[in-house]
């Protein structure tokens, strides 16, 4: 059934787990996600960005939602925009039936300009006011996601800041955080703390100078009521790494943000966890593998469906590890 990520994310403070939010923009994720749900007795959180809805377009997206939601009707699902740009691009997720919407104000309508604190304030408590209206959920952004080693967002044809950023950008401020919950009665906060989308998080394994699950431990004081949602958390598997350059990918050496550093942030109020990459990585480590393999074949469902396998692992170890199984 389609529920608000309000009563979802309310569960999982209440029992103490978290829920990924994986990125769709076609059928084999969304068989992925809604079979390791299914196999594991996970609420879910389908989550579709600008790109998705350009990749897809809007009404196979919201269709293939729909879907999933008549399939598998037991399994509790948010649907929700990933990354909005403007109260305007939320207003249109909501009349497409979205249960759940982020304004992300921490960047422009170009989403690639940092904005002001006054200019995020006011994008995400005029979107709350209609979403609330409406029975939808807000998740607003407060700093901006980057590498506190660089600087720099990361990720090169995505979501993200161009240019450098300032260190203070780079870290949600504790105080800030209250002041801005309060100011726009949102349901959940994503936060800056070092990650950034995209595999290319870090160039070693993070430390705490890298990734500061302190300054999650540090919010959560501050605002024990706020669900914290993290960003850019694709944990990168080295062994879809290696299986992508065995056979003929090309990927640099890189790190993303360890499970057990996840865990350890759901223990202090992470409750959403927005994952797209990790799905990526093994779908397009299974496609290369089964190709290399099986050179003569040619339809292409029996690639898919190794894709969709790959993907399928990746979402019920994270439904494990974050708490979330056993919770539909
Ligand atoms: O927010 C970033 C997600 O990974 C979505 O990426 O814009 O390529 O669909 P995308
Ligand atoms: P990853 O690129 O780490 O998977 O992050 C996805 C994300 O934050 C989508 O909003
Ligand atoms: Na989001
Ligand atoms: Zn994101």
């Amino acid at each position: 059934a389609l529920i608000s990520m309000r009563q979802m994310l309310d569960h999982a403070a209440e029992h103490g787990y978290g829920v990924p939010a994986f990125n769709v923009n076609n059928l084999e994720q969304m068989r992925a996600i809604m079979e390791a749900a299914d196999e594991t007795d996970s609420p879910v959180i389908i989550q579709a960005s600008a790109g998705a809805r350009k990749y897809a377009g809007a009404p196979f997206l919201r269709h293939l939602i729909l879907a999933a939601i008549e399939e598998f009707p037991h399994i509790p699902v948010a649907m929700h925009q990933d990354h909005g740009t403007s109260p305007a691009v939320c207003q249109r997720s909501i009349q497409l039936g979205f249960s759940s919407v982020m304004m992300d104000g921490s960047l422009g309508e170009d989403g690639k300009t940092p904005t002001s604190y006054d200019y995020n304030v006011d994008v995400t408590r005029r979107t709350v006011e209609m979403a609330h209206a409406c029975g939808v959920s807000v998740e607003g952004e407060l700093g901006c996601l980057g590498s506190l080693e660089t600087g720099m967002a990361g990720e090169e044809d995505g979501v993200g800041a161009e240019g450098k950023l300032d260190h203070d950008q780079l870290l949600t401020d504790p105080e800030e955080a209250a002041d801005f919950v309060k100011a726009t009665h949102v349901d959940a906060l994503a936060i800056a703390i070092g990650t950034s989308h995209g595999a290319y998080k870090f160039t070693r394994p993070p430390t705490g100078d890298t990734l500061s699950i302190q300054r999650i431990k540090e919010i959560h004081a501050r605002i024990p009521e706020t669900h914290l949602v993290m960003h850019g958390s694709s944990s990168v598997p080295q062994e879809w790494l290696e299986v992508i350059n065995e056979f003929g990918g090309e990927i640099p050496e890189t790190y993303g943000v360890p499970v057990e550093e996840i865990v350890e942030g759901i223990k202090h109020g992470v409750r959403k966890v927005n994952i797209d990459t990790d799905l990526r990585l093994a779908s397009t480590g299974a496609v290369r593998r089964f190709l290399a393999e099986n050179p003569a074949e040619f339809d292409p469902r029996k690639f898919l469906k190794a894709s969709t396998a790959a993907m399928k692992d990746v979402c019920k170890a994270r439904y494990e590890a974050f708490g979330t199984a056993g919770n539909a």
